[in-house]
């Protein structure tokens, strides 16, 4: 790709998964690997945008160039997203930020001498939704990880997030979605056009969703 369509942009991206403490040794955790959001953060440098990656922990190399802003917890995710929000031109969520947390960590490692054990968990705050309904000039872009009815929740959801493009996929299809190389989704824009992204490298898919991002800040000038 040789466009700089991205030239004069700032982008934040969220990656990767979320840990939520159950004691000092143990966490909650889910299967993203990143992969996504580092392949959207690398095809935005490429493109002339400056990049604003805040990354769960993953095993992936830091696209050079980008600032790298390295959380743990969904909080943490939060905090800074919310934090560096006003500098951006557009936010695009690909993290699976864990839904849920511990009501309570255990300061010291729990110790197995149950047969059975409960943990409460409480909600974690919404870091995209927060970031839709606060937004001023920037673009929203989330992700939407289902395993049914694919499109159905993620028009729902482009709006109960107030989100201006939401990429969604099928994480159930095979080889695609988390852990893969690969991606097939649907990119739906608030306007409801949708746009078929057949199963591709991730890097391509990146692209993809910056062209459409792209014409979201054309129409903003229009
Ligand atoms: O509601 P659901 O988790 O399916 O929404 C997915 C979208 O919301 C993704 O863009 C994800 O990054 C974002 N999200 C978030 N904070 C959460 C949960 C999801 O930003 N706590």
């Amino acid at each position: 790709n040789i466009k700089n369509d991205l030239d004069g942009k700032t982008i934040m991206v969220t990656a990767g998964p979320t840990r939520e403490a159950i004691d000092p040794v143990r966490y909650i955790s889910n299967h993203s690997s990143g992969k996504m959001g580092y392949a959207i953060a690398r095809a935005a440098l490429d493109r002339g945008a400056k990049v604003l990656l805040i990354s769960g922990p993953v095993a992936l190399t830091p696209p050079v160039g980008a600032e790298i802003i390295p959380v743990i917890s969904t909080q943490d995710m939060y905090e800074a997203a919310v934090s560096r929000f006003e500098e951006v031109d557009a936010v695009i969520g690909a993290a699976a930020p864990a839904d849920y947390k511990p009501a309570e960590v255990s300061p010291v490692k729990i110790k197995k001498t149950e047969d059975a054990m409960t943990i409460t968990l409480i909600r974690t705050p919404d870091i995209i939704k927060t970031l839709g309904r606060t937004k001023t000039r920037q673009k929203v872009v989330g992700f939407a990880a289902e395993t049914q009815d694919v499109e159905q929740y993620a028009r729902q959801k482009l709006v109960d997030k107030s989100m201006d493009m939401i990429v969604a996929n099928d994480v159930s299809a095979n080889g695609v979605g988390f852990g893969s190389d690969y991606n097939a989704v649907k990119i739906i824009r608030h306007d409801g056009n949708l746009k078929e992204v057949p199963r591709m490298p991730k890097e391509q898919v990146a692209h993809i969703i910056l062209d459409e991002l792209a014409s979201l800040f054309e129409d903003s000038v229009l």
